[in-house]
C-alpha cells in the first residue's frame, strides 16, 4: 500500500497521457470513417523507384561512405555527452577535485568540437554530391526531352517539362543531401542512447520505454494527417502556379479586355486556398511537436520524481538505486531519444514527397523515343535535293486521316509551292520530310532514298526551315544566326545577312552582331525577325529550304526585301514554299494545290489558270481582295 502511494504520481500522469491518447485515437477514427484521400499517386513500388534513384548514387559511393563515416563522428556527441555531464555532476557532489574537472571538461570540449566538425564536413560533402548527381539527373531527362518526337512534345505541356527538370529534381535533392543520411544517423542515435541508457540504469530505460507506444500512436496519427496536409498545399501551389505561368504570358491580352480585376480576383480566390492550406499544414505539425514535447517532459518530470526520491532516501526503483549522475545523464538522453523519432516521422513525408517525384521524372524518361534511327541507317554527305512523296498516308491521331493518299515528285533545285485552305495539310507535309513524326503509309523518297534509312540528324542538316513564327533565343544577334555552329568568321555571317538583306538593319543597331537579343526576340520587329532566321538558314548551308508561310504578316518594305533574296534562295537548292500571297509563289516550277488531305491540282502558275479550276477561284478571290484596298 506504501509503495502504492510512492508511484501515486507515476499513475497520474500515465492516466492523463492515457486519456490524451484515447481522445485523438476517437477523432482519429472517426476521421478515418470519411473517404480517404490518396496523397500521391503512385504507380511504381517504393523498392523500384529506391533501386532506381541509388543507381545514380552508385558513382558516388565513396563520398557517401566517407560521409557515413564523418556523421558516425558526429553522432559520438550524442552519446558520450550525457554520460560526461554526469560525471562531472558526480564529481561536483562527491570528491571534487579541480584538476578532475578540467580533464572532463576538455573531454567534453573535445568531443563537441569533433560534432560541430564532423557535422559540417557531412553536409558539405553531401550537399556536393547531391548537386552532382542532381546534375547528372536533369542533364539524362534534358537529353531525353531532346529525343522526343513532336508527337510526344504535344502531350507534354512545357509548363510540365519545367517542372519536371527544376521542381521535381530538387524534391530529390532533399533525398541525397538530407534524408538518406539523417535517416541513417537517426536510426543510429536511437539504437545508441537506447543501448547507453540500458547500461547506465536498465530499470530507468524500462520507464521510458512505457512512453514509446504513444509515441508511435501519436506518430502514426500525425503521419495521416499530415499527408492531407501536405497534399493540399502541394495542389494549392500548382494551382497558383499554372494560373500564374498562363496569365503572366496572356497579360497583354487581359489589358487589352480590361479583364485585370476579374483575373485578380480569380488568383486571390487561388492565393487564399493556398494559405488556407499552408495555416492548414502549420496547425498540424502545431499540434504534434507539443504533443512529442508532452511525453518528453512526462518522460522527464517521472525522471526526476523516481530520481529525487532516491537522491533523498537512496530508495531503489525496480531494485536499481538512482543516484544524481544518472538522473543527470537520462535527462539528457530523453531529449536525444524523443528529437530523433519526432524527425523521422516528420521526414516520412519528404521521403515520399521525393518518391512520387522520382517517380515523375522516371515517367518522363521512360517514354521510348517515337522516331528513331533505324540500327543500319545511314549517314548522308550531301544531297541532290530531290523529294518524291509515294501514296503518302498520315495521321496526328488514330484514324484521323490528315494525308489522303499525297504523291508528288520535286527534281533538285526545283522550287515548289503549297497552296489550299487554312487545315488542308501543307504544313504536315513540310513537317513529315525532316521527319518530325512517322508516316503511317506509304513512302518519302530523298535522292531515291528511303527517309527512314537515313540518320535523323544527317537528313536534318541538309534541310534549311523558314517558317511563321521564328524562334529567337536570348542571347545576341550573332549567337542566334550561328546556333553553336563554330568556326565561322563575322565575314561570313555578315555575307549570309546581306544575301537574305539582313544587312542593313544590323549595321544600324548600336552594337551590331553583338546586339542583345531578349527572350524569344520581342525586341525586333515579325519582319526583322523572318531576316534572321534565313540568315540563320543561309548559314548552315542547306541543300532543301522549307518556308512555311514565313513571308505572312510582313510590311509591304520588308516583303520586297523578302522577296528579293527568296530569289536568291532560289539558286541554292530545292525550295518548298507556302505562302498565302499567290505573288510570292508565281514563279514557282510546280504549285501544288491540296485540299482536305489530298492533292487537288498541279501544275504552272499558267496551267492552273487555264485549267479555272480551284487555284484560279482562289487567285481570282485574292486578286479581287487587292484591287478593293
Ligand atoms: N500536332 C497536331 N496534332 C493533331 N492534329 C494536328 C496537329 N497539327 C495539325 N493537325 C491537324 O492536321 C490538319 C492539317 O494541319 P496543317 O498541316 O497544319 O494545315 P495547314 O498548314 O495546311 O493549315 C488540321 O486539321 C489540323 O487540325
Ligand atoms: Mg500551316
Amino acid at each position: 500500500m506504501q509503495r502504492m502511494h510512492e508511484y501515486a504520481p507515476i499513475l497520474i500522469l500515465g492516466a492523463i497521457i492515457g486519456t490524451v491518447t484515447a481522445v485523438f485515437l476517437t477523432v482519429y477514427l472517426c476521421l478515418q470513417r470519411k473517404k480517404q484521400l490518396e496523397v500521391f499517386d503512385r504507380q511504381l513500388p517504393d523498392r523500384v523507384v529506391i533501386r532506381r534513384l541509388l543507381r545514380y548514387a552508385k558513382p558516388y559511393w565513396a563520398r557517401f561512405l566517407l560521409a557515413f563515416f564523418v556523421m558516425l563522428g558526429s553522432i559520438v556527441y550524442d552519446l558520450l555527452s550525457p554520460l560526461l555531464v554526469g560525471s562531472i555532476e558526480k564529481l561536483v557532489a562527491e570528491q571534487f577535485e579541480l584538476e578532475q574537472l578540467w580533464r572532463l571538461v576538455a573531454a567534453y570540449a573535445g568531443i563537441l568540437l569533433v560534432s560541430v566538425v564532423c557535422t559540417y564536413l557531412q553536409a558539405v560533402i553531401l550537399q556536393k554530391t547531391g548537386q552532382k548527381i542532381l546534375s547528372d539527373i536533369r542533364l539524362e531527362l534534358f537529353a531525353h526531352i531532346e529525343s522526343l518526337s513532336h508527337a510526344q512534345l504535344n502531350n507534354n505541356p512545357v509548363g510540365k517539362l519545367v517542372t519536371r527538370v527544376t521542381n521535381d529534381t530538387n524534391s530529390i535533392s532533399f533525398l541525397f543531401t538530407n534524408i538518406l543520411v539523417t535517416l541513417a544517423k537517426n536510426v543510429l542515435v536511437i539504437l545508441g542512447v537506447l543501448g547507453a541508457m540500458l547500461l547506465l540504469n536498465y530499470a530507468l530505460t524500462l520507464m521510458i520505454l512505457c512512453f514509446v507506444p504513444f509515441l508511435v500512436l501519436f506518430t502514426v496519427i500525425f503521419r495521416k494527417f499530415s499527408r492531407k496536409a501536405h497534399r493540399r498545399v502541394s495542389d494549392a501551389t500548382a494551382d497558383v502556379n499554372t494560373y500564374l505561368s498562363e496569365h503572366l504570358s496572356g497579360m497583354k491580352i487581359i489589358q487589352i479586355f480590361n479583364q485585370e480585376d476579374n483575373k485578380m480576383a480569380a488568383f486571390l480566390r487561388r492565393s487564399q486556398a493556398m494559405e488556407k492550406a499552408k495555416v492548414g499544414r502549420l496547425f498540424v505539425f502545431g499540434i504534434f511537436r507539443p504533443m512529442v514535447y508532452m511525453l518528453n517532459i512526462s518522460c522527464v518530470l517521472c525522471l526526476f520524481y523516481l530520481g529525487g526520491k532516491g537522491y533523498l532516501r537512496q530508495t531503489e526503483f525496480l531494485g536499481q538505486t538512482i543516484t544524481a549522475n544518472v538522473v543527470v545523464s537520462f535527462y539528457m538522453y530523453i531529449s536525444k531519444f524523443f528529437n530523433p523519432i519526432q524527425h523521422l516521422a516528420e521526414q516520412f513525408d519528404m521521403l515520399q514527397k521525393a518518391f512520387a517525384s522520382a517517380e515523375k521524372i522516371f515517367a518522363i524518361m521512360d517514354l521510348p523515343p517515337e522516331v528513331v534511327d533505324e540500327p543500319d541507317a545511314m549517314e548522308l554527305e550531301s544531297i541532290r535535293g530531290e523529294i518524291e512523296f509515294k501514296d503518302v498516308w498520315f495521321a496526328y491521331k488514330p484514324d484521323v486521316w490528315v494525308l489522303k493518299g499525297v504523291s508528288f515528285k520535286v527534281e533538285a533545285r526545283q522550287t515548289v509551292a503549297f497552296v489550299g485552305s487554312t487545315g488542308s495539310g501543307k504544313t504536315t507535309i513540310l513537317s513529315l520530310l525532316c521527319r518530325n513524326y512517322d508516316i503511317q503509309k506509304g513512302q518519302i523518297l530523298v535522292d531515291g532514298i528511303d527517309i527512314r534509312h537515313i540518320k535523323i540528324a544527317s537528313l536534318r542538316r541538309h534541310f534549311g526551315q523558314m517558317l511563321q513564327d521564328v524562334f529567337l533565343f536570348a542571347g545576341d544577334i550573332r549567337s542566334n544566326i550561328l546556333l553553336h555552329k563554330q568556326a565561322i568568321t563575322d565575314d561570313e555571317v555578315m555575307q549570309a545577312c546581306r544575301y537574305v538583306n539582313a544587312d542593313s538593319f544590323i549595321s544600324k543597331l548600336p552594337k551590331g552582331l553583338d546586339e542583345p537579343v531578349r527572350e524569344r526576340g520581342n525586341n525586333f520587329s515579325a519582319g526583322q525577325r523572318q531576316l534572321l532566321s534565313f540568315a540563320r538558314t543561309i548559314i548552315h548551308k542547306p541543300s532543301v529550304m522549307i518556308l512555311d508561310e514565313a513571308t505572312a504578316n510582313i510590311d509591304t518594305e520588308t516583303e520586297l526585301l523578302i522577296q528579293d533574296s527568296l530569289e536568291k534562295l532560289k539558286s541554292i537548292g530545292t525550295m518548298l514554299i507556302v505562302a498565302h500571297r499567290l505573288s510570292t509563289i508565281q514563279h514557282a516550277d510546280n504549285i501544288i494545290v491540296l485540299s482536305g488531305g489530298r492533292i487537288a491540282e498541279q501544275g504552272t502558275y499558267q496551267a492552273l489558270l487555264h485549267q479555272k479550276g480551284r487555284y484560279y477561284r482562289l487567285y481570282t478571290l485574292q486578286f479581287h481582295k487587292e484591287q478593293l484596298k
